[in-house]
């Protein structure tokens, strides 16, 4: 999708359609008004307004075709919802509302009015105390793109009837003082826009199609087209894997035919200090049967998208790259499959670590963290100082959490602290979950270590909890991605299927992480 900026009086732009959002201003009865200062516009909303058609209503699209005084062919009105609640989190999702209404209808142009007025309200209900920080036209102008390249993506793929329904041009009208930070915005908003992208098209792949192998050749392919000198790629074999004695790791390779790859994706900007390096690591599960302890065949299907934590690494590293903040990160994907065979790994066996701790395996099924174990460590050894791993690991996070909230565990307040304004900026939404000491108990073994599983109660905490036994006491945090990674059903402005959570979160992080002296 191309995205070009424009100045013009909205009602002079000649487009096939002009969208602008509508908020409602009233406490109990409905007053929508118009986020536009054209007159024009304001008048053509008027009558809709008056007949009780236009009401602000969040995700309402009404669209008007020759509306007059204006240049456009349509005018589109994009409900944003309450204006006491409108921030860059609803004009993101006004964004791709818009691209998904309009797709379908054979239009692949129209422009967008950014808002004039607007901005600076905090989800209430958020978890988070910081006021959001993006108001402006440039932040509208990046909302507005975000959301767009959210919206335009579709998981059709393997439909030989599909259309490829999609917009191809963007233009965005903002009246801002600063042409160069809208400008700024436009291109940060497309590298995250496309990144985000980039990990879902990842993640919609089946299995059969998505093996590590793919995943690592997917990597490598992005890494050598993005022609980037501060980013390489690694890529390592089985033989690697059990050379280094990474046990937890191949003790859930070993079941399956499909060889297992460990991508490792290192960005070394110029001039950025020695420390601290940011360690990214995702969970890479091609396919998770469960193994030995099989899954229920209802919804295994789903199992292709285990590996949407790694995918959002490799994202995020994509965005990185292009981004430049100016901190070293290394991206660590764990790719696998967990399939059960005469080979697989079995209930009861031990597995030693990287590190040296020993596992006895409860439950083949919680293979996730295994993974992980191994990749934490190593990312520790690589020399990351900070760690955040991503992860579709417990479907109790989903029982906690639903489809709205990501997980989010932190041995450090600080880093916590650091990332929950990074969801703040990337417009995503992750809950703090504990950690507790107490937790340990459950996974603490009579016959090694520790258990791979805490059993059902807490299952998502005592996850983390295993985690941690291998981020020690490196700055970390976990994402329990399990329940956001894959939408459930359509909405107005994403379609269902592989979300790209994540990836934004992530790259805010890096960047605030390389411009604050003040970090631990
Ligand atoms: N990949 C699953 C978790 C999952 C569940 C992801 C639902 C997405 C949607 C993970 O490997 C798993 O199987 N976890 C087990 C752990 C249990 C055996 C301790 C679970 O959550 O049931
Ligand atoms: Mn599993
Ligand atoms: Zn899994």
């Amino acid at each position: 999708m191309k995205i070009s900026l424009a100045t013009s009086t909205p009602s002079q732009l000649e487009t096939e359609c002009l969208a602008v959002t509508v908020i409602d201003t009233g406490d109990k009865t409905p007053a929508p008004g118009v986020l536009s200062s054209d007159p024009a516009v304001v008048a053509a909303a008027a009558d809709l307004i008056a007949s009780g058609e236009v009401t602000g209503k969040i995700f309402e699209t009404v669209l008007l075709h020759k509306p007059s005084g204006l240049k456009a062919k349509r005018l589109l009105f994009v409900g944003g919802g309450k204006a006491k609640n409108f921030s860059a989190y609803e004009l993101r999702k006004m964004g791709g509302t818009a691209v998904r209404f309009l797709k379908p209808k054979g239009i692949r142009s129209f422009a967008f009015i950014a808002p004039e007025n607007w901005g600076g309200k905090a989800d209430q209900s958020a978890q988070s105390t910081h006021v959001a920080e993006r108001s402006g036209a440039a932040e509208a102008v990046r909302a507005i793109v975000e959301g767009a390249f959210v919206g335009n993506f579709e998981p059709n793929t393997y439909q030989s009837d599909r259309k490829d329904q999609t917009i191809d041009q963007l233009t965005v009208i903002a009246a801002a003082k600063d042409q160069k930070a809208a400008e700024r915005a436009v291109e940060e908003a497309r590298i995250l826009g496309e990144s985000q992208n980039f990990t879902r098209e990842l993640v919609n792949e089946p299995g059969n199609k998505m093996t590590p192998t793919v995943l690592a050749a997917r990597a490598r392919e992005m890494v050598e087209s993005l022609n980037v000198p501060e980013l390489k790629i690694e890529i390592h074999d089985a033989d690697f894997i059990k050379e280094k004695k990474m046990g937890a790791f191949w003790s859930v390779s070993q079941g399956s035919d499909e060889p297992p790859a460990l991508i490792v994706m290192t960005y070394t900007p110029a001039g950025a200090p020695e420390k601290p390096v940011l360690g990214l690591v995702g969970k890479g599960i091609t396919f998770d049967s469960g193994g030995i302890s099989i899954k229920p065949s209802d919804g295994m299907e789903k199992m292709k998208y285990d590996m949407a934590g790694g995918a959002a690494m490799i994202g995020a590293m994509r965005a990185i790259a292009l981004l430049k903040p100016k901190v070293k990160v290394i991206g660590i994907v764990c790719a696998s499959e967990n399939m059960p065979s005469g080979k697989a790994q079995k209930p009861g066996d031990v597995q030693i670590a990287m590190s040296g701790k020993s596992i006895e395996i409860i439950n083949t099924d919680a293979e996730g963290r295994l993974v992980l174990a191994d990749g934490l460590y190593y990312a520790r050894q690589l020399g990351c100082t900070h760690l955040i791993d991503a992860a579709t690991l417990t479907g109790a996070c989903v029982v906690a959490l639903g489809y709205v909230n990501a997980g989010v565990f932190a041995n450090d307040d600080k880093m916590y602290e650091r990332f929950s304004r990074a969801l703040d900026k990337a417009g995503e939404k992750m809950w703090r979950l504990p950690l507790d000491e107490e937790y340990k108990e459950v996974i603490r073994s009579n016959i090694a270590d520790i258990f791979n599983s805490g059993g059902r109660w807490g299952g998502a905490v005592t996850a983390a909890m295993f985690l941690k036994e291998f981020a020690e006491d490196t700055p970390w945090l976990h994402l329990d991605i399990a329940g956001t990674a894959w939408m459930e059903e359509n909405k107005p402005w994403i379609a269902k299927g592989p979300s790209g959570i994540g990836v934004r979160s992530l790259v805010e992080f890096a960047k605030d992480f390389a411009s604050d002296g003040s970090r631990s």
